[in-house]
C-alpha cells in the first residue's frame, strides 16, 4: 500500500483537507472581479489551494491563468511567464483550440512551442515572435493583449501571479507600474500570491506604489485542528492503518497546524507504525522530521549574523512584545548595536513577524529546533 501523504502541491481532486469557507470566500471575489493578495508563511497550501479554486472556476465557465514568478529573472522572463500561462490552458481546453484561430489572433507577441516532456505530456515553452523588443515592450504587449483577450470573454477570467513578491527582486524594473497599469483596466479577477509577507504588504499599502490599495488582502491560516485531525485519521484509513483519533489529533497539535508539516510527520509516522499508530510512532515520526528538515533550517541559520541568530534564538524561547526594551535585551543577553537591524532583517527574510502584539518565529517547528540549542 502506497504511503497516503504527499510533500507535493496538491492537484485538484485529490484528498484535501478543509479550507472550505476560503474556497467559498475565495470564488466569490473572483466572480465579484475582485483582485486578492493570498498570503501566507511557506507551504501553507496557497498553491494547492488556487489550483483547486481555478478548477472550479473552470467548471463555472471561466477563463483561468496561472503564473508563477518563482525566480523570475528579468522583465522579458515575466512577460514569457504569463505568455505560458496563457498558452497552457489554451493548450488544455481543447475546445478554445479549436476556435483556436481568433484566441491565436490575439497573442501575437510570443509563439508556443510544444515539446514531448520527460513525464509523457507535453511542455509548452514560449517564444518573442520579433526577437528585437526590450523586455518592457514584450510585457506591455503581452499585458495588451490579455487585456483584449478578457474583453471578448463572456465569461470570466481569473488570473493567478504565484510567487508575486519574486517581482521586487527585479531592481528598479518598470514591472509593477506597468501590470497595474494594464490590470485596472482589465474586467477580470487577479490574485496576487506569496509567502513574503512584508515584501507583499509593502507593495499593496504604500501610497508610493503602483498597487497601493488595489486588492483584497487574504490572509491564509494554518488548518483548523478538529477538521485537520479527522483528515489525518482518514488518510491513514486510505492507507489500510488505523489512526485513533487521540493520535491524530497528537500530530496537528505537534505540527500546530502547519499544513506541510502535517503530511511530512504524518508521512514518517506512516512508514514506522505497524497496523495501528500509535504515540510512540508521533515521537519516532518526529524525530526523522527533525533530523531531514534540520539540514535547511541549519542553512537558514548559516546565512545570518550574530546579532540575527541571537535575537531567533530569543524569540524560539521567549516570543514578546517589546523585544528591544533594555529589560528584554538583559534577559536574553542581547547587545543594543544591530538588534533594531536584525529585527527588520529577520522580518523581511519571512523568519519573524508581529502577531497579536506579539513578536513571534513564523515556523513553529523552526522555532522548536532552535529552542534545543
Ligand atoms: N488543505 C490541505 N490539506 C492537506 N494538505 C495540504 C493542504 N494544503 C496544503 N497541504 C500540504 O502542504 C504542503 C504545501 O502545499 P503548497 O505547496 O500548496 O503550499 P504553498 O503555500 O503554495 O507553499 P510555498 O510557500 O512553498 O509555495 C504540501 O505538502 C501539501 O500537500
Ligand atoms: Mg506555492
Amino acid at each position: 500500500m502506497p504511503n497516503p501523504f504527499t510533500l507535493r502541491v496538491i492537484p485538484p481532486g485529490a484528498p484535501f483537507c478543509n479550507r472550505t469557507s476560503e474556497l467559498r470566500e475565495l470564488s466569490a471575489h473572483a466572480q465579484n472581479k475582485q483582485n486578492v493578495v493570498l498570503f501566507s508563511p511557506r507551504r501553507y497550501g496557497k498553491t494547492s489551494l488556487v489550483k483547486r479554486l481555478q478548477t472550479s472556476l473552470e467548471r463555472a465557465g471561466f477563463f483561468t491563468v496561472y503564473a508563477d514568478f518563482f525566480m523570475v529573472t528579468s522583465v522579458n522572463d515575466v512577460a514569457e511567464r504569463i505568455a505560458k500561462g496563457v498558452y497552457s490552458v489554451l493548450h488544455q481546453r481543447e475546445s478554445l483550440l479549436e476556435k483556436g484561430a481568433r484566441y491565436l489572433k490575439t497573442f501575437r507577441t510570443f509563439r508556443p512551442v510544444f515539446k514531448p516532456s520527460a513525464n509523457g505530456g507535453i511542455s509548452i515553452t514560449v517564444e518573442p515572435v520579433s526577437p528585437n523588443l526590450s523586455g518592457k515592450d514584450l510585457l506591455d504587449k503581452v499585458l495588451e493583449e490579455l487585456g483584449e483577450f478578457i474583453r471578448r470573454q463572456s465569461a470570466g477570467t481569473h488570473v493567478a501571479f504565484d510567487e508575486f513578491q519574486e517581482i521586487t527582486e527585479l531592481k528598479k524594473s518598470p514591472v509593477e507600474g506597468l501590470l497595474r497599469k494594464h490590470i485596472q483596466e482589465h474586467q477580470a479577477s487577479y490574485f496576487f500570491i506569496g509567502s513574503r509577507r512584508r515584501i507583499l504588504l509593502d507593495i499593496f499599502n504604500q501610497r508610493t506604489r503602483p498597487f497601493y490599495q488595489s486588492a483584497i488582502m487574504y490572509p491564509l491560516s494554518p488548518l483548523p485542528h478538529k477538521q485537520l485531525a479527522s483528515f489525518l485519521a482518514l488518510q491513514f484509513k486510505r492507507g489500510a492503518k488505523k489512526c485513533p483519533t487521540s493520535v491524530a489529533q497528537k500530530i496537528s497539535h505537534k505540527v500546530f497546524q502547519y499544513p506541510y508539516y502535517a503530511q511530512l510527520l504524518s508521512y514518517n509516522v506512516y512508514e514506522v507504525s505497524a497496523e495501528t499508530v500509535t504515540e510512540g510512532d508521533v515521537e519516532d515520526g518526529f524525530h526523522k522530521l527533525l533530523a531531514s528538515e534540520r539540514y535547511g533550517y541549519e542553512g537558514i541559520v548559516q546565512g545570518l549574523t550574530g546579532p540575527q541568530i541571537a535575537l531567533l534564538r530569543a524569540l524560539a524561547v521567549d516570543p514578546g512584545s517589546k523585544i528591544l526594551s533594555t529589560e528584554y535585551m538583559a534577559r536574553h543577553k542581547l547587545s543594543v548595536g544591530g538588534i533594531q537591524y536584525a529585527r527588520k532583517m529577520l522580518e523581511e527574510l519571512g523568519l519573524i513577524e508581529k502577531q497579536d502584539d506579539v513578536w513571534r518565529i513564523i515556523d513553529p517547528v523552526f522555532s522548536a529546533w532552535l529552542a534545543t540549542y
